[in-house]
């Protein structure tokens, strides 16, 4: 392993899903502009976001990261932004409650553009094209042109990320996050919505706790932190050369941070130890996640969590299970077990979207009832290894979608084809993930009841 990392160490590396870029001179050239461009996020933005993930690795707050399993050119507008955010906020303000600990809020947003394939290329009929790889390198159409890899996106996918950045800072700081609104989150939420009633109790419960507390003085406006909220942003890092120009030494401390998004992520297709994408990873100070398979050994954790967490630092890094509703009991208690002996310092995350994909008429959906019982298993197991369940990494959206089936709405396969939007996997619409967040914040006032019988029994 080499010892001197620096910004483009990677490619001295092997490296996976590289896009065939035509014209080497043209993307040099843009790397070269974006690298003069300002930086998307505040390495003390990343440091504080690590300082609240140490609590969750400690045991004291729950992580929600959610949002596009590809963000598109085509969809980027107010509109899709403000949904999300809102939908993501009433998971965050149910999970809260549930928990009754801080959740720390993080979008798959304002960056996340670059898709990992399982195939270079893509046949429809006798016509075989280059896969579509992410706004940020190709287009989705099924054409020729469309399909060539062109570094011009890179400046766009930029804009768009310092775009989007902007409105979310906005709106996490400007009041529209404040806890008064939580009614007011309803509007635009579909009204026969089988959460809607259910948020709206909740929304009074909390209305009624604001209004308690107003009368013994306490206010949104002397108290900044009922009307703001902190919202950071990640993306998988696996356009290297993106990350790279994006890449900044902080004046503040002299280290190297990824200035993309606050937390970046490793996928399960990259993370080979010896390889590119571990090796850019490694070198820069932001949290990590590191998405684990059905693949991934217990001594090859170890090892990664060696190369990216030596000082085994808790925040520093998230690992984000992937396993399938029928296989995460087979796969997590013996990667808990080896963290758990080695005594590293991780968050446990479940990403209950990945390993349960299925195609289903000719479109790739998810049923909601395999993403809950992962969630569920994922629960189960930490607490029967004495664990900490430390958050959920889901794809989902704001809008009225309909891309996974199931839910209280039990959408079936026939209505799949009425609003499939996504540009890669399946997303739960804003109803869906309302309902995944009610169900977990269940689950964990379930666990505290035990806990505290338990205590007193
Ligand atoms: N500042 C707190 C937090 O972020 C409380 C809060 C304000 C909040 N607005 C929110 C919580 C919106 C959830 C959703 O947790
Ligand atoms: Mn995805």
């Amino acid at each position: 392993m080499a010892q001197t990392w620096t910004p483009n160490s990677w490619r001295q590396k092997p490296i996976q899903q590289v896009p065939d870029y035509p014209d080497l001179a043209a993307l040099e050239a843009v790397e070269t502009r974006l690298a003069k461009y300002p930086p998307l996020v505040f390495a003390g933005e990343a440091r504080r976001l690590k300082t609240a993930l140490a609590n969750v690795a400690e045991g004291r707050g729950f992580l929600l990261q959610g949002g596009d399993c590809a963000e598109s050119f085509a969809e980027h507008g107010a509109d899709t932004i403000r949904d999300f955010f809102r939908a993501f906020l009433q998971m965050a303000v149910v999970l809260t409650f549930g928990a009754q600990q801080p959740v720390v809020k993080v979008g798959r947003i304002a960056g996340q553009f670059a898709k990992p394939r399982s195939s270079g290329v893509e046949k429809q009929g006798d016509v075989t094209l280059p896969s579509y790889r992410g706004d940020i390198i190709n287009g989705i159409e099924f054409t020729e042109e469309a399909r060539v890899p062109n570094p011009e996106r890179q400046v766009m996918a930029y804009r768009q990320s310092a775009a989007t950045l902007n409105l979310l800072r906005a709106f996490a700081m400007g009041g529209y996050a404040n806890l008064e609104n939580v009614h007011q989150w309803m509007l635009g939420f579909v009204k026969d919505s089988p959460q809607a009633e259910r948020y709206r109790k909740l929304a009074d419960r909390i209305s009624e706790t604001m209004d308690f507390m107003k009368a013994i003085g306490i206010t949104s406006e002397n108290h900044p932190s009922l009307r703001e909220t902190d919202f950071f942003t990640s993306h998988e890092a696996l356009l290297l050369g993106y990350e790279q120009a994006l890449t900044r030494v902080d004046s503040t401390s002299g280290d190297w941070y990824a200035t993309s998004g606050h937390m970046i992520w490793i996928g399960d297709r990259t993370r080979q130890p010896d390889h590119a994408h571990v090796e850019y990873c490694r070198g820069i100070k932001n949290p990590l996640g590191l998405k684990c398979g059905p693949s991934l050994t217990a001594d090859g954790l170890l090892e990664l969590i060696d190369l990216l967490n030596p000082a085994n630092e808790p925040g520093r890094l998230t690992l984000i299970c992937r396993f399938g509703h029928d296989k995460v009991a087979e796969h997590l208690p013996r990667l808990i077990r080896a963290v758990e002996r080695e005594g590293k310092k991780v968050v446990w995350s479940c990403d209950p979207m990945h390993g349960n994909t299925i195609t289903l008429n000719n479109y790739k959906t998810r049923p909601f009832e395999r993403i809950l019982s992962e969630v569920e298993s994922f629960f189960q197991i930490h607490r029967a290894e004495g664990t900490h369940p430390g958050g959920i990494h889901i794809e989902m959206t704001g809008n009225d979608v309909t891309e996974c089936t199931g839910g209280a709405r039990a959408l079936s396969g026939d209505d799949l084809a009425d609003r499939y939007h996504t540009h890669c996997d399946p997303r739960l619409n804003a109803d869906q993930a309302l309902e995944l967040a009610f169900l977990l914040a269940e689950r964990m006032k379930g666990g505290r009841d035990e806990k505290k019988m338990v205590v007193n029994g």
